[in-house]
């Protein structure tokens, strides 16, 4: 597996299910950025999200990982910076088609409606897929406003 800069986020929703995708991202050998949260205290989601895109913006990360209690939240947050494609998964098709078509470059989870292995599998498919291109490359310049 092609070994990438992964930055984290969650809130108190998902910082459980943080943790165990970090140690499994970590075993596979990428380099982590956590940004948080790290316990049960109520935070808010846009503000993580906000410090993963922006981790990836600068150039300190590859592509990001978010988590909250239904996803929803984070990939609405993510998905109003111009250079974040983020896909919302909840199945390991998802995940390779995101990234297939989409290249979504955060992944967001729900930690509410998915359990841990589900989770955990979504990710390696992520982390795995690579972009076909093609004629995704147009689709995806329509959403950043460029000309194909
Ligand atoms: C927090 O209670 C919850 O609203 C949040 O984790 C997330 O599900 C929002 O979309």
């Amino acid at each position: 597996m092609k070994q990438v800069k992964l930055a984290f986020g969650a809130d108190h929703g998902g910082y459980g299910l943080k943790a165990k995708l970090i140690e499994a991202a970590r075993h596979a050998g990428h380099d982590i950025i956590d940004c948080g949260t790290n316990d049960a205290a109520s935070v808010d989601y846009p503000d993580f999200a906000a410090a993963v895109c922006r981790a990836i913006i600068a150039g300190e990360a590859d592509l990001g990982v978010l988590v909250c209690g239904t996803g929803i939240g984070m990939s609405i947050a993510a998905n109003r910076y111009k250079q974040i494609r983020c896909g919302l998964c909840t199945d390991t098709t998802a995940a390779r088609l995101t990234r297939a078509h989409n290249d979504a470059n955060v992944l967001a989870l729900g930690a509410r409606l998915i359990g841990e292995e589900v989770a955990l599998d979504i990710l390696h498919h992520f982390l795995t897929t690579p972009y076909e291109g093609g004629r995704h490359d147009r689709r995806i310049a329509k959403l950043t406003g460029q000309t194909a």
